[in-house]
This record gives C-alpha cells, structure tokens and sequence, in this order.
C-alpha cells in the first residue's frame, strides 16, 4: 500500500514512522522499527575501511561520525577515518542525508516498495543556508523530500489527536538541545527558540554522574585514569547514570552499579536527589519557554505539547506552566508528525480527518488533576472547525527525476568526500 515517510536525525537516535494512504484507516502514523534503541536506530554512521558506512554502530570515535544532525550549516567538517593524509572530510548535511537515505531505504525493503514522499523534520533554527545545504544533500543521494521544523511537526502530531484553537507551546527537551517554540493554528512557526547551550539529556546524565563521584569520594578519584579498565569502567558507569535517571522519572528511588577494582558497589540515588541536581537547569529551560510565549505576541498559548526524551522526567513536566500535553512516548511526537505533515503534502489539506481524543496526558493547572490519561474536554464550538492548513513553514524540495537506490547509491559513501572527488577526477 503506498505510502509516506517522516524522519527525525536526532543527536542521539534517529526514528521513522509512516502514514499509510490507502486503506481502511484515518492514515494514523506508525512508527517503524530500526532495529536500534527506542525503535528507532542511534544517529551514528561510522566510516569502516572500504569507504562505506556502518549505521548504528558506533565504533572507534575518528572513524564514527556523531551529532551531524544539529551541525548542518557549521562549515567544518567532521573528518573520519586515517589520520595521515587519508581521512574523510564530511559535511554535516551529508551524513545527515546519507542517514536519510539509509532510513528510507530500510523502509522501502520492508514495505515493498519506496515511500510516496518523505519529510525530514529539523532544528527550527535552521535558515535557508542550512535548509538549502541539506536540500541538495538529500537530492544528490536521490532522496524525494521536504522539510519540516521540529515543533511544526509536532504541533501536526498534536493536531491528529486534538484540536487547538489558538496558538500551542512546544517545549522541547531532548539529549542535547532545548527547544521552545510557539505555533499558531495554521502552522506557522510564530516565534521559537532552540539550542544546544542550554542543559538537556546528556547534562542530567551527567548530574547523576556527578552524584556518584561525590558518594564514593576517593574510591572513584584515586583510580588510575591511564588505565583502560578504569576507561571501561567510566564508560559503564556513564551508561548506566542515563539507565538510572531513565528509571527514576517512573520510580522514587534506584542505585548505580559501580564496578570498582576492589569490588562491586551500588549507590543510591533518588528521585528528590536527582531533582535538586537538575531543578536549575529545568528552571533555566522555563524561563526560557516563558520569554518565547511573552515575544509571540499571541497572548500566551492554548496549551502546551511536551515533547522529546527528557521530557519524560516528572519535574520538567510539572515546571512547565499552564495546560501540557504529554504523550505516552513523547520522544516520537516530531516523527509521527513529519509522517503527518508528509501525508498533508501528497493527499491535500482538504483531505484531513477530524481529530480524535487519544491516549495523551494532559496537565490540568488544577493540581487534584495532574496527569489524568486522555479525558480533555473540548469545551465550545470552536474547536470543531479544523484549523486552516496553508503549507507554511514546510519547504518542497525541488526534485530530481526519480532514480532507482542502486544506480544513486551502490553502498552508504560519502558523497562529497575524498572517494567522491577522486572519482569525478577520473583518478
Ligand atoms: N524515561 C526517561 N526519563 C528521562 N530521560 C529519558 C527517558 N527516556 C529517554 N530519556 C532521555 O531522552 C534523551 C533522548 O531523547 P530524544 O530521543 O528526544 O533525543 P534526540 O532527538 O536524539 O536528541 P536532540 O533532540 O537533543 O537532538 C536522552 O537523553 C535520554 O536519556
Ligand atoms: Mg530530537
């Protein structure tokens, strides 16, 4: 059944999901499994010696590739491989592409045949130098494909489940950038801001990281850092402070295994711990989010759609004011829009389904109704209009006649790298 694809590069993970356009259904978006964490696979591609790249497998970190996705635009480029002479210069947005490709391609191979079109949701910073750039990186690896801002396609995720009238606040919180945003009812990104300065995932990882050094004093200090266990150790510890703090956003309390020479020890943390280290940082990210609802000059919004991993974490939800919505997984709430907002672009907006209640949580400013799971009313007429739908904010790429994946790309190279050049030389 034909279908369309939505696509997020996040730093960490990159996630698919797709809009079937036949058939029975309201064309709901699924999300497709990528055989990495999440469902979906980690944004990794690393250079192995023949000049291909492995998706998902991070490995030795000159030859891995990570973070492109939020560098498109930087005019460095990340340099993989040898050092003597021999390295890859990669541009961002041709990793970034190139994991596209690798995407659709997987997508295809399941489905039977490629996806109608595909919507590549981005960092709502991104200009059109940074839009143009990957424009044409998507185009040379023969992928057909418009963009979409992040909180766009949330907002499109949003609106698939429930009407908003007015305008929706999107506060995002991912592993390494913050973001908030403003949209209004036709879609339109009214005012945002997003970055990496602020503290996300990775830097709460960190808190409880910082958490365990401080329990276990010189037991931790003293060890040998030119040793590779003792690398081998940090590198386990770091995982599981992330798998801690995962835990700690469904359960008051949890211990961090820590591996030391001298033997095991677990340390404690808990959630009231945890959110004393990062209660700074969310509170930081709240302002934030007040600033850019204050300079919309909308009037403040109708609600608030939570969205990325971290937002999953009890206190962001609970700092963030007013009415929020948060889904269930709200780490796939951007994919599932950019499946929606693709499926848009290809049936018309006139096409649309009216909006169903479903399974998100809702924050009510009444503190007796936190967290209720679905149940928002929809109190007066004006919600049953859908709101107006004019394409804005999503940017059509100007295609190339399509070409079959073997004659564009025979294996996942890079494209505008050394191979590349020393092709198009005749050498
Ligand atoms: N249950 C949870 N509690 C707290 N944090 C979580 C939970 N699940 C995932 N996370 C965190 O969410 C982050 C990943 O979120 P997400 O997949 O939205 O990020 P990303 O899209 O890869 O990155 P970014 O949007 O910052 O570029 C990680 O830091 C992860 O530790
Ligand atoms: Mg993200």
């Amino acid at each position: 059944m034909p279908y369309v694809l939505g696509v997020d590069v996040g730093t960490t993970r990159t996630a698919a999901a797709v809009c079937r356009l036949g058939g029975a259904g309201r064309g709901e978006p699924e999300l497709v499994g990528l055989g990495g964490p999440g469902g979906g696979v980690a944004s990794t591609l690393q250079l192995t010696a023949d000049g291909a790249f492995l998706v998902g497998e991070p490995g030795d970190p000159r030859w891995t590739a990570t973070g492109f996705g939020r560098r498109v635009g930087d005019v460095v480029p990340i340099v993989l491989g040898p050092d003597a002479g021999g390295a890859e210069h990669c541009p961002p947005e041709e990793l970034t592409a190139l994991l596209v490709r690798w995407v659709a391609d997987q997508v295809a191979a399941r489905e039977g045949e490629p996806p109608a079109h595909v919507v590549l949701a981005h960092p709502p910073g991104w200009g059109a130098h940074a839009k143009g750039l990957v424009h044409r990186a998507l185009r040379s690896v023969g992928v057909e494909a418009s963009l979409v801002p992040e909180p766009v396609a949330a907002a499109e995720n949003h609106a698939f489940s429930r009407s908003f009238a007015g305008s929706l606040g999107v506060f995002s919180l991912g592993s390494h950038a913050f973001g908030a945003s403003v949209v209004g009812r036709g879609f339109e990104l009214v005012n945002t801001v997003e970055g990496v300065d602020q503290a996300a995932g990775v830097d709460f990882d960190d808190a409880v990281f910082g958490h365990v050094r401080t329990s276990l004093g010189r037991a931790l200090a003293e060890l040998d850092a030119d040793d590779p266990r003792t690398r081998g150790l940090f590198g386990r510890l770091r995982r599981d402070c992330e798998a801690a703090k995962r835990v700690l956003s469904g359960a008051v309390e949890t211990s961090i295994p820590v591996h030391l020479p001298s033997g095991p020890v677990d340390v404690p943390i808990t959630r009231a711990q945890f959110e004393d280290l990062i209660r700074p940082d969310v509170e930081q990210a709240v302002s934030v989010f007040e600033r850019v609802v204050a300079g919309a000059g909308t009037g403040g919004v109708e609600m608030t759609v939570l969205v990325g991993g971290s937002t999953r974490i009890p206190l962001v939800a609970a700092s963030v004011p007013g009415r929020v919505v948060l889904e269930a997984a709200p780490e796939t709430s951007v994919v599932k829009g950019a499946a929606l907002a693709a499926r848009r672009l290809v049936i018309g907006p006139d096409a649309e389904p009216e909006p169903i209640e479903t399974s998100v949580m809702v924050r009510d400013d009444d503190p007796l109704l936190r967290f209720p799971v679905g149940g928002m009313e929809v109190p007066d007429a004006e919600f049953t209009a859908p709101p107006p739908r004019p394409p804005v904010d999503i940017t059509p790429l100007d295609l190339p006649e399509r070409r079959t994946v073997k004659r564009v790309v025979r294996g996942l190279v890079p494209t505008g790298g050394r191979r590349a050049r020393d092709s198009e030389d005749g050498r």
